[in-house]
């Protein structure tokens, strides 16, 4: 029989998911190894098992589509997030299953494609004996272990693409336009999309914010004949001393949901500047769509580097980016602590030496 190996991607889904999927499986087909796919995330392994396999000749379009082919869950038994920063632990009974799963279907190693929350998930599994690697996926580029996730360059280009659009039409009008993007706790999409699209003020949760520092900001933009300005908030930025805003209440056992701070810096520029403001939340959009040619070629670089890791039997490894090429880090290295922006670090410099305002 031959060398059989597993998929399964977890959490949010993101572009580049799909792109992963295809290297792995074209690399294993390569060796001449079989490639399952579960579906819907570490559901697919326990009973009633739901996979495909993933044949050579059935990876056409892959490369370029978005979100993923298996489904996924960030929720459920094998959701490891439960609150801010905290994460659950696995009961045996589940590890047993996912165990007993695998050995069913003979398969040999596992691919386990996700961020913090199911790569937490994968160390656990590994830890009670199932032979997996992990490949770091969120665009909230928020794992340590990895310079770069997959997906957090495509989702940048998204959010400094709406940057952009909502330029010509903050001009045109005077405005204060507020862009709210996705990212969690940490500030990379904005930070990123801010610099790249031009805007005037950054807020990220790093960096607690004062909305003097703000209308100071675009009063200065005033005095220079500039009338309108761009703002761009990462979803998890706040007020110095103010807390998160969430859309919802936070449901049992799940992460809270972040969203809506756009709207109230707008509704505060608005009130302290006495400038028209709007609010736009980018929201799905920016984990919706093709990678970026950038995304493509990483997702294929870490693909191909979890079935060689597997080769060569380097178990509770995880594919990692170190700036320069591919290599691979235990996935201790990148769960547990969020990698958040650093405050010294030299796109922070770069904003502050551009005359970008980041809210302190
Ligand atoms: O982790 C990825 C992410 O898109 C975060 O940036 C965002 O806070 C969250 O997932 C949204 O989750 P959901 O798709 O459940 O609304």
């Amino acid at each position: 029989m031959s060398t059989r190996i597993g998929i399964v991607t977890g959490g949010g889904d993101c572009p580049g998911l799909n792109a992963v999927i295809r290297a792995v499986a074209k690399a294993a087909a390569k060796r001449g190894w079989e490639t399952i796919g579960f579906l819907g995330g570490y559901e697919g392994v326990l009973e009633p098992q739901r996979y495909v396999q993933l044949k050579y000749q059935e990876l056409g379009s892959l490369l370029t589509r978005g979100g993923t082919i298996l489904g996924t869950a960030n929720r459920g038994r094998f959701s490891a997030k439960v609150g801010h920063g905290e994460s659950r632990r696995l009961p045996q009974e589940l590890i047993d299953g996912v165990k007993a799963g695998l050995e069913k279907l003979g398969i040999h190693a596992l691919v386990s494609i996700g961020g913090d929350g199911s790569l937490s998930i994968a160390q656990q599994l590994f830890e009670g004996g199932v032979p997996i690697v992990g490949v770091p996926k969120t665009i909230d580029n928020d794992l340590e272990g990895t310079v770069m996730t997959f997906g957090f360059e495509s989702a940048v280009a998204c959010a400094t693409d709406a940057l952009d659009r909502l330029h010509t039409t903050a001009e045109s009008h005077n405005r204060v336009m507020v862009l709210e993007v996705m990212g969690r706790y940490a500030g990379w999409i904005a930070l990123y999309a801010g610099v790249a699209g031009g805007a005037d003020v950054i807020l990220i949760p790093e960096i607690p914010f004062s909305y003097d520092r703000i209308c100071a900001k675009i009063e200065e933009r005033e005095k220079a004949d500039k009338r309108f300005a761009m703002i761009i908030v990462a979803e998890g930025a706040r007020e110095q001393g103010g807390t998160f805003v969430t859309a919802g209440a936070q449901a049992e056992n799940r992460e809270a949901r972040l969203g809506g701070i756009a709207a109230v810096v707008a509704q505060q520029m608005e009130a302290r500047t006495g400038k028209e403001a709007r609010a736009c939340v980018l929201g799905h959009l920016q984990r919706g769509g093709s990678p970026t040619h950038f995304d493509r070629a990483l997702c294929s670089m870490f693909g191909t580097e979890a079935v060689e890791l597997i080769a060569e039997g380097r178990f509770g490894q995880m594919a990692a980016f170190l700036g320069s090429h591919v290599d691979a880090v235990p996935i201790t290295q990148a769960v547990g602590r969020l990698k958040t922006v650093r405050t010294d670090g030299s796109l922070i410099r770069t904003a502050r030496a551009l005359g970008i305002c980041l809210g302190d």
